[in-house]
């Protein structure tokens, strides 16, 4: 933690991952999110926040893939919150010609009030934080997205699910979202059980860190025996961005898809989960995803929920000091 921008006594921190709030700070900031949302009830998208607690921050956000929620999220988060945004696509930007992360850090640090990133290697957000002086927030990573997490605890909340002892089912590929889930899973005490195919498993460092909070994790290859009683099921795309599109990786993940028979096996209540873009037919059949327990747009929606209590953490506006 360090003095915040301007001086005030408020503090600032980075986001890299659910570890740097700890389970208080992020349960903290889910129960702002609820609040917040509940406040703004009926009031336009773009209208400001009562209290407008970040009038006159403006946020960086630079991307090195695509994307469509955590651009449009955060922007409106933003607004929502008094502030604005301005976007860097690697592409337009000199960062795409290979100007250094550390400059590009020091640069944006003199210029706006905190940075959101995208990118590939989870090395790029660390070198980032080491040299900014404004919060980092991490948007996505190839090892985790945290931010997406923060907005699906608060959809399972919103459903009706207390975190501890939850029983959250995932399909398919073991990846960034799955790891955010496990860290997660870690903090709040509920359980995972993981059906990958050989070889698909999450980075068994997310596994351990989930047990050691005391999460039951559980990784298997059927499908069926993970879903089974479960309260939450949820999935992603086969192919996250930057991976190759092999025709082998989808052969072995066929049999991970969320469908009818899998979504039976699971309490009568679950709710199905996915961060979008989804491949409707591929890690999700269509009946699921456009049935009564899929909640993916409720999710979609609490991304902007979400971002604003990351933001107003990272701007230590709520969580501890
Ligand atoms: N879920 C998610 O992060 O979506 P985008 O890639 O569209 O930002
Ligand atoms: N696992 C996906 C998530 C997209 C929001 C990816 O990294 O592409």
């Amino acid at each position: 933690m360090t003095a915040a921008p301007g001086g005030s006594h408020v503090t600032w921190r980075h986001f890299l991952d659910l570890c740097d709030a700890g389970g208080d700070d992020v349960a903290a900031m889910i129960n702002d999110a609820i609040d917040r949302k509940a406040a703004r009830k009926g009031l336009a998208k773009g209208a400001v926040d009562a209290d407008a607690p970040l009038a006159g921050y403006v946020l960086g956000l630079v991307f090195e893939k695509n994307s469509t929620r955590t651009r449009v999220s955060f922007d409106m988060a933003m607004r929502q919150l008094g502030g604005s945004v301005l976007i860097l696509d690697a592409a337009s930007s000199q960062l795409g010609r290979g100007e250094s992360i550390a400059d590009t850090a020091r640069v944006l640090s003199r210029m706006v009030d905190g940075i959101m990133l995208r990118t590939d290697d989870h090395a790029k957000i660390e070198e980032m934080a080491r040299h900014a002086t404004v919060p980092v927030i991490n948007g996505l990573t190839d090892k985790s997205h945290p931010c997406q997490i923060v907005a699906d605890l608060l959809t399972v909340i919103e459903h009706g699910k207390a975190l501890p002892g939850l029983e959250l089912a995932w399909f398919g590929d073991g990846n960034n979202v799955l790891h955010s889930i496990l860290e997660a899973a870690g903090l709040f005490k509920f359980n995972v059980r993981v059906a990958t195919p050989a070889g698909y498993e999450p980075d068994s460092a997310f596994v351990d860190m989930a047990r050691a909070g005391g999460a039951i994790v559980t990784l298997t290859q059927d499908a069926h025996a993970a879903a089974r009683g479960a309260d939450v099921l949820v999935t992603d795309t086969w192919i996250s961005m930057g991976q190759a599109d092999a025709a082998e990786k989808k052969a072995a993940m066929a049999p991970y898809q969320v469908d009818a028979a899998l979504m039976a096996e699971a309490k009568p209540d679950a709710v199905f989960l996915h961060c979008l873009p989804a491949h409707v037919g591929d890690e999700v059949s269509e009946e699921v995803f456009e049935g009564p327990q899929s909640v993916v747009f409720d999710e979609a929606e609490n991304r902007i929920h979400a971002q604003k209590s990351v933001l107003l953490w990272s701007f230590g506006r709520i969580g501890g000091y």
